[in-house]
C-alpha cells in the first residue's frame, strides 16, 4: 500500500482489553483489569469517555477469555434505571445513563491468545479497514484539561500521518517503555526517526517514551501480519510502527496532562488520589485526607 497525502478523519478507536493483567493478581483472576474503578468509573469507561470527547464514532474492543463484563458494562440496564428513577436518585441515574454508547457503535472481536499488543491490534484489521484509527490502552490514564486523544486529533488534523502520545521518563526506566529516536524536536512535536521497544538505559536513543495513545495509518496492519516476536517474546506494536517510519510521517506529541500507569499497583493508587482530588463531589475530602496522611 502506498501512503496518500490526504488527511482522512479519525473515526474509529481500538481498545485492546485481552491482556491477562498479571501485575494485579489476584484482583484480576476473575475481574478484568480494565474494570478496576478509578474513583467511580472503571478504567475502560475513562478510555471510552476520552475517545467520545475526541469525536470517535466507532469503538472496537479486542477482548478475550473471561472479559465479557467489559461489554455488559455498556449495556442498558432498565431495572436499575427504573429503580433509581423511583427512588429519585437522579444524579446516579444520569451517571448510569452516561455509560451507554449509541446503538451500533460498539464492535467486538476476540484475541484467542494474548500474544502481545501488536497481535491484539492486528485482530482489529477487518473492523478498522482502510482508514486511520486511534488506539487507547485503558490502563494508561491521562488527567488533563483537554483529553489526550482530543489534543492528538487536533494535531493530526493539521499534519496527518501517524502520531503517538509521548512523555519523558527517567533514564533508568527506559526498559519499561517504547522509546523514541528523535530527528527533530520543537518542544511539543517530535519528528521520529526510529522506535525501540524496552531498551536498556544505556542503549536507549532518548528518554522520550510512547504512552498508550496512538493514531496510526492502516498500513501498520501490513507489518503486524508478519507476527514477528519482539521484546519479551510478544508481538509488539512498536516494531510494526517502526517499519512505517521513513515511509510515512511519524510524530510524537508531548500532550498536556499527567499520565498514570493504572496497570501497576503504585500507578493505580496514585491515579485514584489524583483523580479523587479533582472529583467535584469528594475532591475536598480527598485533599484533606492526603494532607492528614502527609502530616
Ligand atoms: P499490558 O501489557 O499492560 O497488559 O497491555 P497485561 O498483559 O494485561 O498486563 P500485565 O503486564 O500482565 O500486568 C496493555 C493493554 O493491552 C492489552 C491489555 O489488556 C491492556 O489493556 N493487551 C495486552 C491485549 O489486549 N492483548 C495482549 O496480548 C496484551
Amino acid at each position: 500500500m502506498s501512503f496518500s497525502n490526504a488527511i482522512k478523519p479519525v473515526r474509529k478507536a481500538v481498545f485492546p482489553v485481552a491482556g491477562l493483567g498479571t501485575r494485579f493478581l489476584p484482583a484480576t483472576k476473575v475481574m478484568p483489569k480494565e474494570m478496576l474503578p478509578l474513583v467511580d468509573r472503571p478504567l475502560i469507561q475513562h478510555a471510552i469517555d476520552e475517545a467520545r470527547d475526541a469525536g470517535i464514532e466507532e469503538f472496537i474492543f479486542i477482548t478475550g477469555r473471561a472479559k465479557e463484563m467489559l461489554e455488559t458494562h455498556f449495556d442498558h440496564q432498565p431495572e436499575l434505571m427504573e429503580t433509581l428513577e423511583k427512588r429519585g436518585k437522579h444524579d446516579l441515574l444520569e451517571k448510569v445513563k452516561a455509560t451507554a454508547l449509541p446503538e451500533g457503535s460498539l464492535f467486538l472481536t476476540r484475541q484467542a491468545k494474548p500474544l502481545g499488543l501488536g497481535h491484539a491490534i492486528w485482530c482489529a484489521r477487518k473492523l478498522v479497514g482502510n482508514e486511520p484509527f486511534a488506539i487507547l490502552l485503558p490502563d494508561d490514564v491521562v488527567l488533563a484539561k483537554k483529553g489526550c486523544l482530543s489534543q492528538m486529533i487536533e494535531t493530526y488534523n493539521e499534519i496527518g500521518g501517524n502520531i503517538v502520545g509521548v512523555m519523558d521518563v527517567p533514564r533508568e526506566q527506559t526498559a519499561s517503555y517504547g522509546i523514541l529516536d528523535i530527528k527533530t524536536d520543537d518542544g511539543k512535536l517530535v519528528d521520529i526517526k526510529g522506535l525501540v521497544e524496552k531498551p536498556k538505559p544505556e542503549d536507549a536513543p532518548s528518554t522520550l517514551s510512547v504512552i498508550g495513545r496512538y493514531i496510526l495509518q492502516p498500513e501498520v496492519f501490513d507489518h503486524l501480519a508478519s507476527f514477528e516476536k519482539g521484546a519479551g517474546g510478544e508481538i509488539q506494536i512498536t516494531d510494526a510502527m517502526a517499519k512505517l517510519i521513513g515511509k510515512q510521517p511519524f510524530h510524537g506529541l508531548r500532550y498536556e496532562g499527567q499520565r498514570y500507569d493504572c496497570g501497576s499497583r503504585l500507578g493505580f493508587i496514585e491515579a485514584n488520589i489524583a483523580f479523587g482530588m479533582e472529583d467535584p463531589e469528594i475532591g475536598k475530602q480527598v485533599r484533606d485526607l492526603v494532607k492528614r496522611f502527609a502530616a
